[in-house]
């Protein structure tokens, strides 16, 4: 097979990595891609979202197969423009990415099936003074969401009134989303543990990948901005088995049934991201696409020929038998530029990139690097992401594995939280002590 990934971050350095491992894959181009994906796939300058020009480039090339990585172009419906050129694609239509490009379909699609969710109403930006009175009306904590893909940013978690008001005003008044703002959905505020969970599926069948932890803010023990994820594991000890069910019951199937029955069968991978809460679980977003730094960790884990995988789904002919994981753990600690997520300065060479090897259980994911003349500098605010397999080893000395790998890696301004992986121990450890 000749692959086509579309993107340029640690999440589509992990699957090109483990696309290139498959036995079925001939070539794989990747569409910009990075200084990390070059060492396997040939880059290809064009843009995820110019959906004409990726068209083009996989009829020329004779692509049997691409994977898109971010949810902007699923959003727009590259899938779907693929699709109609009888072109093989893994990843939701238009209709279906839904679930991610708009959280007031989201919600409104989770009350309709009885998805377990966060109490919510939807607004339209239009109807400022009614929101102002409803949140009035509110107890808070309480959560401001933009409709639209916003990068990450468009949830605003509200402390009270006087925040809800000004998140209000940021998302109608200044615009500060765009036309992501036209909509706005107003949630209730949820305390618990969040973790995702991965779903393959065809539209009919679904098999399940490895469950994850994301460190979303930039300082260790959860404190500071938010950014893209500065780190992550899998699986995630706080998902125990039972509630892995739960989530299958009251999330996995009604959702794939929901989307089928409402005329757009979810294929690709689902990520959804769970609060788990002391009344259960409830589903905090949906995503179209995997997670990005949990692919980091999740692919690794994934013990089966994925392209065969991914072409299986693109064909609707998904055995969700042939999804085999290993029974390891991962870590992956994301180091990134100083100033991020703010400010910072990128052009940095990075050392000692050739110390870490698979051998050792150590594989390096590049997001914001660059080929600069022979010499890989840094491109982006988070540049790489150091990732440790412990096949045979517990979680504790896989973490141990990933900070020593960090630790022969380094740029001017190099900066990573040091406390990645600590929530599962905490779990680890609860959990032997009731045994
Ligand atoms: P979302 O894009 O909806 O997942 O929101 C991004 C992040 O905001 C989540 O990962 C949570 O950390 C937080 N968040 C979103 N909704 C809620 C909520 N209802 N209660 C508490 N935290 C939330
Ligand atoms: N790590 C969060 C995301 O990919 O949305």
């Amino acid at each position: 097979m000749n692959i086509l990934v579309i993107g340029s971050g640690g999440r589509e350095h992990a699957l090109v990595w483990k696309l290139h491992q498959s036995p079925s894959v001939k070539k794989i181009f990747c569409a910009p891609g990075n200084a990390g994906i070059e060492q396997y796939a040939e880059l290809v300058q064009l843009k995820p979202t110019d959906i004409k020009g990726l068209i083009k480039f996989a009829s020329e090339k004779n692509i049997d197969l691409t994977v898109v990585g971010s949810e902007q172009p699923l959003v727009e419906g590259l899938v779907d423009a693929f699709e109609e050129k009888g072109l093989k694609i893994f990843g939701p239509s238009k209709a279906a990415a839904q679930l991610e490009g708009s959280k007031v379909f989201s919600k409104d699609f989770m009350a309709r099936h009885n998805i377990p969710t966060a109490k919510y109403r939807n607004f339209s930006a239009d109807e400022y003074d009614i929101i102002k009175k409803y949140i009035d009306t509110i107890n808070p904590p309480m959560v401001l969401k933009a409709d639209g893909l916003a990068a990450g940013k468009g949830v605003l978690i509200c402390n009270d009134r006087q925040e809800a008001l000004a998140a209000l005003d940021e998302i109608v008044l200044q615009k500060a989303f765009g036309t992501a703002g036209q909509k706005i959905v107003v949630e209730e505020f949820l305390t618990g543990e969040e973790a995702s969970i991965f779903v393959l599926s065809d539209g009919e069948r679904f098999a399940l990948l490895s469950s994850a932890q994301d460190h979303k803010r930039i300082l260790d023990g959860d404190m500071g901005k938010n950014t893209g994820g500065m780190g992550a594991y899998s699986p995630a000890p706080v998902v125990t088995e039972k509630i892995l069910q739960q989530v299958v019951q009251q999330v996995v199937i009604p959702t794939l049934n929901g989307m089928k029955q409402e005329g757009a069968p979810y294929r690709g991978c689902l990520y959804v991201g769970l609060m788990i809460t002391a009344g259960g679980i409830k589903v905090l977003e949906y995503n179209c696409r995997f997670g990005d730094p949990e692919t980091q960790v999740v692919v690794p884990l994934i013990d089966c020929d994925l392209a065969e995988i991914f072409l299986s789904i693109a064909e609707r002919r998904l055995d969700p038998v042939k999804v085999k994981l290993h029974k390891a753990a991962a870590v992956c600690v994301v180091m990134a530029s100083q100033g991020y997520p703010d400010k910072y300065q990128t052009g940095k060479q990075i050392f000692g990139l050739e110390n870490n090897k698979m051998e050792d259980g150590i594989v390096v994911f590049h997001a914001g690097t660059r080929n600069d003349a022979g010499k890989i500098v840094t491109s982006g605010g988070r540049v790489l992401g150091v990732t440790a397999i412990g096949f045979n080893d517990e979680l504790e000395q896989t973490i141990r594995n990933a900070y020593s790998a960090v630790g022969k890696i380094s740029f001017d301004g190099a900066y990573y939280r040091s406390d990645i992986g600590k929530k599962a121990l905490k779990h680890l450890c609860a959990g032997r002590e009731n045994k």
